[in-house]
Order: structure tokens, then C-alpha cells, then sequence
């Protein structure tokens, strides 16, 4: 089945610089995606080219089966919203919503019912009169969304458009936004370089780096099988700890063997990647010494970081110990314990 938007072997460079290399990615009618990586990586500039807002060196983009690669903005469908608020400063919050209503020729009480529909789905409905200066940011965000959306466009294009407010405005600005995005069905992209929006808010989430993508997936699909150190290191945290792959295939851990399948592309040096909540202290089948050097109280859970004891990792480990097992471990800094590692848990990258 054809995909509503197609991106084909997108590529982009400004200068000598590739902004874009080879990007291809299918979008679903529906879904909502994230773009997701560091600054730089790309995500503007792939959203910007959807948009018709920047002309690709190579490749093609197809919307609901049309190639639109060539269209300029105006002949394609779509609604932005962009992180600065960019609404009409000397027009009322009413007459932005309506701008493009107006434009299209809509009758006076067909635009009056409009924007008096989205002031009251985004809460603002005494705030018609308003201008842009006498609201709040996450009021702001709220009236360029429903200006975006007003025109009833086939794909919504957001380019972090919650970054510039506080964090409980952004928490909630983000479920309105997901409800909506849901309630309308409307094939949503949005660019962030916040994991955490990202997990909490994506069908899928497409992980950039360098102006290619890392890793297509859903958000525990990204979490629990990262394609690329990068990805594991990007999203969530994660420890790393050499290893090496004998000559019977076999992967040893600080001397130890462990219960991995058998390792036959790769020989010599190894990187294991395992999250903080995956270790524990204790005792178990592969055990590791180490030190505690700190531990900081985040709520529901304690992150110890250690030191390793006679053997390598890349930096200190990062072990969470749930608050209701703290009791019974007496770990306090400068303390030596042991951590079990559990072969289940472990992802396997190539050494650098
Ligand atoms: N018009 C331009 N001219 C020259 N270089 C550009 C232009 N637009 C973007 N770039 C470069 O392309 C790269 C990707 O930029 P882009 O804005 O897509 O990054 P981003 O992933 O959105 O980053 P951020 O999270 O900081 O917004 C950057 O290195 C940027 O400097
Ligand atoms: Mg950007």
C-alpha cells in the first residue's frame, strides 16, 4: 500500500556542507513522528523540504501519491507551526486563526464559526480580542496551532514547538497537542531534540545524527533495541563496558565469560551497552566489583555511579536502585559491592 508521505533518497547540502545525506522514510496517514537528534543534525532541514520551504539537490517527496518535490509551499498541504511563536504581531488572536480562512474567500459567518470552533478546542475562547503580545507563550503556541490547523491541511508540521516554555506549560501543551492530533487523526511530523517528548509523544520516532537517520522505530522499539551506539547513548541512558570476543567466539567481561550468543562477525574488542536499571548489586551468575562513588536521590529511585574495580568500562557506571530496595543493600559512597550483570539486558556494538 502506498504511504501517505514518501521521502525518497532525500538529499540536501548547503555549500560544502551535506545537511542531507540519502534520506528515505515512509509516513502513514495518521501517524505522529518525531524527528528526534542533536542540533545540526538535519531535523529543520528535513522538515523545511516537506514543506517546500527549501529546494532538495536530489531525490523526491510524495504527498497522498502526488510527487510534490517541485511544488513551491503554496501548492502543497500542509500546516506549520515553528518554535518562536510567529503569529501576526498587530493582528488580533481572532484574525490570525482566520488569516488563511479569509484568504481562501470564506464567506464572513463561515470564518466567525471557524475561529470561534478553534478558540474554544484550544481554550482560549475569551481570547479572540487579544493581540499576540498580551498572551502567554504556551498561549501563543496554542493560537498558531489552531491557526495551522485551520485550514484543515492533510499534514501538520511542527518544528519544536515547545521549546521555549517552561516545563509544566510544555507537558501540558504536549497532551493537548497529542489529543488533538488523535482526535483529528492528522498525519503529524514533529521536530525535537528532547527524548523524553519524543518517547511520551511519537507513533514512531526517526533518530538523526549527521544528517542521516539512525534508526526508524516506536518508542520502546528505539529504547529496548537501539540500532547504533549512537541511538542507545542518545535515547535514555546507558552504560558502557568493553569487552572482548575470544577466539572461540565467546565474549569475556572482565575475565568472565558471559551467557551471549556466540559472536562470530565480531572478534577482538567489543562495546556492551546496558541501562542503569538493568544492573543490580548483588549476587548473581556474572558478577562485577566495584565502588560506589556517589549516589543521587531522583524519587523513586536511587542513581549510584561506580567505579569499576580491576577491569574497564568507558566511564563511571550508572546503577538505579529502586527506593524500596535500599534498605536491605547498606550502600552508602566510598562503599565496595558488586553488581550483577544479566545477559538479557545486554546490547552488543562494535568497539571504536
Ligand atoms: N540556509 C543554510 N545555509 C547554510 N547552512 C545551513 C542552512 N540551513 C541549515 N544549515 C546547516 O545545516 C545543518 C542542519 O541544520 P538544521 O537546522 O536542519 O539542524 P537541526 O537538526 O534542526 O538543529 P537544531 O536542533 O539546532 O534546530 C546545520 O549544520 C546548519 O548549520
Ligand atoms: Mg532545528
Amino acid at each position: 500500500m502506498q504511504s501517505f508521505l514518501s521521502i525518497q533518497h532525500l538529499s540536501k547540502s548547503f555549500g560544502a556542507f551535506t545537511a542531507l545525506d540519502d534520506i528515505s522514510l515512509n509516513i502513514e496517514q495518521g501517524e505522529f513522528i518525531c524527528f528526534l537528534g542533536p542540533s545540526g543534525c538535519g531535523k529543520t532541514t528535513l522538515l523545511r523540504l516537506i514543506a517546500g520551504l527549501e529546494s532538495s539537490d536530489q531525490g523526491e517527496i510524495w504527498q497522498s501519491g502526488v510527487n510534490c518535490t517541485k511544488f513551491p509551499p503554496e501548492k502543497r498541504d500542509f500546516g506549520i507551526v515553528f518554535q518562536t511563536y510567529a503569529l501576526f504581531p498587530n493582528l488580533t488572536v481572532f484574525d490570525n486563526i482566520g488569516f488563511g480562512l479569509q484568504n481562501q474567500g470564506l464567506s464572513r459567518e463561515k470564518v466567525q464559526t471557524t475561529v470561534a470552533k478553534w478558540l474554544e478546542t484550544i481554550g482560549l475562547s475569551d481570547a479572540g480580542d487579544k493581540f499576540p503580545c498580551q498572551l502567554s507563550g504556551g498561549q501563543q503556541q496554542r493560537v498558531a496551532l489552531a491557526r495551522a490547523l485551520a485550514l484543515s491541511p492533510g499534514l501538520l508540521l511542527l518544528d519544536e514547538p515547545l521549546s521555549a516554555l517552561d516545563a509544566r506549560v510544555r507537558v501540558k501543551l504536549r497532551e493537548t497537542i497529542r489529543s488533538l492530533q488523535k482526535r483529528l487523526g492528522i498525519t503529524t511530523i514533529m521536530v525535537t531534540h528532547d527524548q523524553e517528548e519524543a518517547m511520551a509523544m511519537a507513533d514512531r520516532i526517526v533518530v538523526m545524527n549527521h544528517g542521516h537517520i539512525e534508526q526508524v522505530g516506536t518508542p520502546r522499539e528505539i529504547y529496548q533495541n537501539p540500532a547504533s551506539r549512537f541511538v542507545a547513548e542518545f535515547v535514555g541512558a546507558m552504560n558502557f563496558m568493553e569487552a572482548e570476543v575470544n577466539p572461540q567466539n565467546q565474549t569475556m567481561l572482565a575475565n568472565q565469560p558471559l551467557a551471549l550468543a556466540p559472536q562470530p562477525s565480531r572478534s577482538g574488542k567489543v562495546l556492551l551497552g546496558i541501562r542503569p536499571e538493568n544492573l543490580t548489586f548483588g549476587e548473581g551468575i556474572t558478577e562485577l566489583p566495584v565502588q560506589v562513588e556517589t549516589m543521587e536521590f531522583q524519587g523513586t529511585f536511587v542513581r549510584a555511579s561506580c567505579n569499576p574495580l580491576g577491569w574497564t568500562s568507558t566511564s563511571a557506571i550508572k546503577v538505579d536502585v529502586p527506593v524500596h530496595q535500599l534498605a536491605n543493600l547498606s550502600l552508602h559512597p566510598g562503599c565496595e559491592s558488586r553488581l550483577v550483570i544479566q545477559e538479557q539486558h545486554i546490547h552488543v556494538f562494535p568497539a571504536e
